[in-house]
């Protein structure tokens, strides 16, 4: 899928209200160059979160990753130093930049792309999921799930921290657990679920930390 600034449907226009500024619209590279360039990234942890430096610690082997939506890369240059191959994308060429900044000579392939039209150079083991399915509307929602689960083969593993609660306007997009079952039920099982214990004030306490297995055996949403 194609995301310009343009209104291709004409939505807006029709209704005689004016398009939304290309910034202002979260779907689109411009909204997050934005954010970036001015600093304005609350979502930003610094450092690596809690649950996902044990679950990778406890990893018996390596995991083949790719991080959607990476932003500054904490992670990715964490996996990085642990010898695990990673690919880190993001589709705002200021991110990219913060990215290549924190990560500065580690082994990490960063791109600069859309997720949704994303093919990886190689096979990935996991995913790794962080403020990137609430930084999305939720009309991209299906298209998330349908690309996680294309993505990943049979025990392929989504993991990281999703937004739950009913918060409308975002980003960040809040996701009720029912909602995401349904997203992802028709291809994966959930096996962790715990609630995140060192959240940034922007998620606190609607935070939780999950793991979701690819099954051996099912059709993409
Ligand atoms: C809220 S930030 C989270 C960044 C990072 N995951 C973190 O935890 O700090 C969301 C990121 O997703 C990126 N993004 C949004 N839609 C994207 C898409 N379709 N393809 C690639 N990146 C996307 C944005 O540019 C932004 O850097």
């Amino acid at each position: 899928m194609k995301r310009t600034a343009g209104n291709e449907k004409g939505e807006h226009l029709s209704m005689g209200a004016p398009a939304k500024a290309p910034d202002q619209r979260p779907e689109l590279p411009d909204f997050w160059d934005k954010r970036f360039d001015q600093g304005v990234m609350p979502w930003d942890a610094g450092s690596v979160p809690a649950a996902f430096a044990r679950f990778a610690a406890r990893q018996p082997r390596p995991l083949s990753t790719l991080i959607p939506g990476c932003g500054s890369a904490w992670e990715a240059a964490h996996l990085a130093a642990l010898g695990w191959p990673v690919t880190a994308l993001d589709f705002a060429p200021a991110a990219i930049a913060k990215a290549r900044a924190v990560l500065g000579g580690a082994p990490v392939d960063l791109r600069c792309a859309d997720f949704f039209t994303f093919t990886p150079a190689r096979p990935c083991d996991l995913i790794y999921e962080r403020a990137f399915l609430c930084a999305l509307p939720r009309k991209l929602w299906p298209d998330w799930a349908r690309q996680v689960a294309q993505l990943l083969p049979p025990d392929g593993l989504l993991a990281g921290y999703f937004f739950i609660c009913d918060q409308a306007k975002g980003p960040p997009f809040g996701i009720l657990q029912k909602q995401l079952e349904e997203l992802l039920r028709p291809s994966f099982t959930c096996i962790e679920d715990d609630p995140a214990n060192d959240s940034l004030p922007i998620f606190a306490g609607r935070e939780r930390w999950q793991v979701w297995r690819r099954h051996a055996s099912s059709s993409p949403v």
